[in-house]
This record gives structure tokens, C-alpha cells and sequence, in this order.
């Protein structure tokens, strides 16, 4: 008997979802149990509209180098509205699926979580540039934002010090400073400053001052575009946009063009923004996260067979493990204190 499992991928796009895409329709061949891929189109959004593809080996040909989603993404929230999660739940029933892949973060997977409570069998697999999902160790993307981030601190390294100036570069990290922390300590960063650790403006001054008094000429810092300042007893977070999205997040950016003129401000030193964003989401994935990808796309297709439902495949340790779905919802993972901490040796000492 045919049994047909729905691939969906949601939320931002990420580098190594085609890997996975891969991975979960080359394994399904190999078990040779007469499954019935489909893509489903635009994250949740293609549960409501009924928007489907086939995935079979050859539309998963030469795609695991391939940045992006071959059946596209969107941030969908069916909970958003009292009568979608129906819909969601009949559309599933019309379409014939016995059970959904779900690959996403916090959103996608908290979604899945809750169509997992009105019976619906899915399996997640943990995506997210920014690692701060919850219940695996790392997820896939990651590696692949930090090698960017950390190629264009490398850059402004050479152009800082050409010129004697301070360079802060925005990295993205909306909850948590991951890809900052990494980059900032991979780069050499003489600051860093993520969403966990509030920061008075001041004190990355007096850092800057520091490395200034003791003979250096320029300075670099990476922020997450999610970091807080601190002004007193408030904490100021930086919007772009006063666009809220469907899961009520707000659109970040622009605390690297506050920092560096606070920056220019306070000590007189020239100071510069380069701003990242996409680019960090953009293109192929590293080697390292085509290989967790396709690791996690096996698992999960594993898992799907063996009708081990309401699961994520995560990673923990060595090892790809299955862990509930309700581990992502019990909050974001955020940056290791050790690590933050010990990345203030480098700071303008
Ligand atoms: O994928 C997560 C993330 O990279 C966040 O760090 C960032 O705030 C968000 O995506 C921005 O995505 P978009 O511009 O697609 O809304």
C-alpha cells in the first residue's frame, strides 16, 4: 500500500533544507516501501492552499549544494485563526497524507507540536540559522552563518586597520547571540554584544578606549541584531520595521547604526556599520551543515517509518537522537555564559 508523507519546509530559509529535503526522499527510496513523497508548498501556508509538488529522485537531483527551499517557505502560523487549524487537519485528510516531515525552528515546530495534539503525525527536523532552538545541540544552517559572518569580520579586519577606525558589524540572532559569539571569537572581535546580555553604551566605549590607550588604531565589534542596550533601568531593543509577523515577531535591525554613532560620539574615533542580514541565510551550506542536514533528513524519514511520531530529530553529543516536540516549546536555547565569558579576554586587553 502506497503510503504518502508530506515534506514541508517553514519559516526563514536556511542553508542545508534541500539537503534535508534530499536526504528524507533518497531514504524513502532506499525502504523501499512503496512511498509517495510530496512537497508541500510555502511551509503551513501550502496545508491551507492545497499547493503541492511531487518529490521524487529526480527533483532532489542536484540539490544538496543548493542554498534555499525547492518547494519555498513562509512564516505561517495556522493557529493564527480560530478555524484554520480545521482546515489544516481536513486539507491533511484530502490530500491523503499519512504523515508530515516538518522542517523548521521555534515557530514551524511549535506549530507542529500543536497539529501533533489534534492528531496529526509529524516528525520535525531542527532548523535555524541562529542554533537557538531548543533540545538539539546545534541545528543545520549555522555553521554556514558563522562561516560568513566570520569571512566578513575577516574583511573589515583588513579595511579597520587601513583606515583607523572602529567597524561594527551587524549579525543576525534574533533571541540569541549564537552567530555573534562564534563569529566575534572566530573573528577576533574586540567586543561582542548579543540579545542575553544587556549592555550600557559606555562600557563599549571603555572597551574600545582600553584597546585604543595600549596602541591599537581600530577596533571591531559584532552585534546581534537582537542585542539590548541598556540606558539606566531600561532596555532598548532596535526595530527596522514596525511590522510584526504572523507568530508576532517584530522586524529587527539597525542597533549597528546606533552603536557605531554612539560609538563616534563618545570616543571621537571614526566609526563605521556594515550590516550583513540575508547574506548570512543565502547560498550553499558548509560541508559540515550538508552533513547534519543529510543526517537528520535520514533520521527523520527513520522515523517516520517506524511511526515514531510527535518527535524532532535532534543532535546530541555524536549522536542524532528523537526528542518530543514539546522540548521545543519549552523555551529558546540561548548563548553558553562560559563561552560569552571567556570571549572577554579579547576585549580591547
Ligand atoms: O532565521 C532567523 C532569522 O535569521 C532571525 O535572526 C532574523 O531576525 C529573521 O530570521 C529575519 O528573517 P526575515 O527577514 O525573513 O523575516
Amino acid at each position: 500500500m502506497t503510503k504518502r508523507i508530506g515534506v514541508l519546509t517553514g519559516g526563514g530559509d536556511c542553508p542545508g533544507l534541500n539537503a534535508v529535503i534530499r536526504a528524507v526522499v533518497r531514504r524513502s527510496i532506499v525502504l523501499d516501501a512503496g512511498y509517495e513523497m510530496v512537497g508541500i508548498k510555502y511551509g503551513w501556508k501550502g496545508l491551507l492552499t492545497k499547493e503541492t509538488m511531487p518529490l521524487d529522485r529526480a527533483s532532489v537531483t542536484g540539490i544538496l549544494y543548493r542554498g534555499g527551499t525547492i518547494i519555498g517557505t513562509s512564516r505561517t502560523n495556522v493557529f493564527k485563526d480560530e478555524n484554520t487549524p480545521k482546515t489544516v487537519v481536513e486539507n491533511i485528510r484530502k490530500l491523503k497524507l499519512d504523515g508530515i516531515i516538518a522542517i523548521g525552528g521555534e515557530d514551524t515546530l511549535g506549530v507542529a507540536k500543536r497539529l501533533t495534539d489534534e492528531g496529526i503525525k509529524i516528525v520535525g527536523v531542527p532548523k535555524t540559522i541562529d542554533n537557538d532552538l531548543n533540545g538539539t545541540d546545534y541545528t543545520f544552517g549555522f555553521d554556514t552563518a558563522v562561516e560568513i559572518a566570520t569571512d566578513a569580520v575577516d574583511r573589515l579586519h583588513t579595511t579597520a586597520e587601513s583606515h583607523n577606525r572602529v567597524l561594527v558589524c551587524e549579525v543576525m540572532g534574533r533571541h540569541a547571540g549564537w552567530i555573534a559569539t562564534y563569529a566575534g571569537i572566530a573573528g577576533g572581535a574586540d567586543c561582542i554584544l548579543i540579545p542575553e546580555k544587556p549592555i550600557d553604551i559606555n562600557e563599549v566605549c571603555d572597551v574600545v578606549q582600553r584597546r585604543h590607550s595600549r596602541g591599537a588604531f581600530f577596533s571591531i565589534i559584532v552585534v546581534a541584531e537582537g542585542a539590548k542596550i541598556k540606558c539606566g533601568a531600561k532596555e532598548e531593543e532596535i526595530l527596522s520595521s514596525s511590522r510584526i509577523d504572523e507568530f508576532g515577531h517584530v522586524q529587527l535591525g539597525g542597533i549597528g547604526q546606533v552603536l557605531a554613532k554612539a560609538i563616534e560620539k563618545k570616543t571621537g574615533y571614526e566609526t563605521r556599520v556594515t550590516v550583513l542580514g540575508h547574506i548570512q541565510r543565502g547560498g550553499k551550506p558548509t560541508a559540515h551543515d550538508r552533513v547534519l542536514a543529510t543526517r537528520y533528513g535520514v533520521a527523520a524519514m527513520n522515523a517516520a517509518h517506524a511511526g515514531r511520531y510527535g518527535v524532532f530529530v535532534a543532535l546530541r553529543g555524536k549522536d542524532i537522537v528523537e526528542v518530543s516536540l514539546s522540548e521545543v516549546t519549552a523555551g529558546i536555547k540561548t548563548v553558553d555564559e562560559n563561552l560569552y565569558e571567556m570571549s572577554k579576554t579579547f576585549w580591547g586587553y
